[in-house]
């Protein structure tokens, strides 16, 4: 096993305080229930942004306490790294906005687009950026408001997603703990099973894309379910090998939250069992690239991450693309 170059000194969320449960949809004019949306995701409810919440600002909130909790301040941010599906702007990148934000002046900030897998690719490209001298102190975000970019008229996809910011420092490790191993790929063949048709430059705004919709998120869910549970394996497995470890080593096992059933079919195959399992995507619903941050966040509260824990994480998203990382903290 290779000793860690970065190891993660802070994490922090936000989630909007506004919470949407699945009885709502139906008062919404959406022709769904409670019972089918528990039943095929296990989603109860999500946190969605309000018209003031925007990604920049929740994730200066998420950086904040990281930053605190890290001993850190932005005048010695040297990167920014926003992943994100959901940008508050298609130019600049949402992460300019956040150095403007947190007053993060030395930093140079950008933004990764790898959906759901936005989060663990910024970390492996933080972690690069370490390993080349180029940084020592990195702000690494995954943020969403999908709730912008959902069609709430569609109940095959409304359903799914929430909103909220996660967010690490990631640090020279100086002692054992930190990231052991990573992992990342991606399909390309796969991009019409979950994409925004229209918006950018090959189809930019117009009458017609307002008209059809075409600017909201269009999935194939049963495809995707197919896939997820498909890049899902192959992630936990690639990276349990580079750390040289068996699910049954693993504290704890973070996925990505979409849906429970590909959370349960992912740890099935990694060998760890569903108590070693965290899972919230019944409070949060997808939070895309946040999702796994928040978590993160969450069971570090929980006190579900001991001194020496060693932890899994992993998720896919659109493109298709897939990622994962074993920590250890
Ligand atoms: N309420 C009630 N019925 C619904 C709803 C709803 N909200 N949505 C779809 N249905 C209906 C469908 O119309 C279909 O009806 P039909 O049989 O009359 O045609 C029926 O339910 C079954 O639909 P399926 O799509 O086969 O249902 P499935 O069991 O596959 O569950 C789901 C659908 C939950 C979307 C599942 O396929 C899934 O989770 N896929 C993965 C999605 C995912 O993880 N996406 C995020 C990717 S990450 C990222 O990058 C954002």
């Amino acid at each position: 096993m290779k000793r860690p170059v970065a190891y993660l000194a802070g994490i922090g969320k936000y989630a909007p305080r506004r919470v949407i449960r699945n009885n709502e949809f139906a008062k919404l004019g959406l022709d769904t229930s409670d019972e089918w949306i528990v039943q095929r995701t296990g989603i109860k409810e999500r946190h969605i942004a309000g018209p003031n919440e925007t990604n920049c600002s929740m994730s200066a909130a998420a950086a904040r306490t990281a930053m605190d909790r890290a001993g850190v301040h932005a005048g010695e941010l040297d990167v920014i790294i926003v992943g994100t599906a959901s940008p508050d702007r298609l130019l600049p990148a949402t992460a300019v906005d956040l150095q403007a934000e947190l007053g993060a002046t030395r930093a140079a900030a950008f933004d990764v687009a790898a959906a759901c897998s936005s989060w663990l690719y910024g970390l492996i490209v933080a972690e690069s950026l370490m390993m080349s001298g180029g940084a020592e102190t990195i702000l690494v975000v995954g943020t969403e408001k999908l709730s912008a970019i959902t069609d709430w008229s569609d109940r095959s996809t409304a359903v799914l997603f929430g909103d909220g910011a996660g967010a690490t420092i990631l640090k020279r490790s100086k002692q054992h703990k930190g990231i052991l191993s990573t992992y990342f790929r991606s399909d390309g063949t796969l991009a019409e099973l979950l994409y925004r048709p229209s918006g950018g430059a090959t189809r930019p705004f117009d009458e017609k894309v307002l008209t059809d919709k075409s600017q909201f998120i269009q999935m194939e869910g049963r495809e995707v379910f197919k896939h997820a549970v498909r890049s899902m394996s192959d992630a936990t497995d690639r990276a349990l090998d580079g750390a040289k470890l068996t699910g049954a080593e693993i504290d704890l096992l973070i996925p990505h939250q979409a849906n429970v059933r590909i959370i349960e079919a992912t740890a099935k195959h990694a060998g760890v069992p569903m108590e070693k399992v965290f899972v919230n995507v019944d409070r949060y619903g997808n939070t895309s690239s946040a999702s796994i941050p928040i978590a993160l966040d969450e069971a570090l509260a929980a006190g579900r991450i001991g001194d020496g824990a060693t932890v899994l994480l992993v998720a896919f998203g659109a493109g298709f693309t897939w990622a994962s990382m074993v920590v250890r903290f």
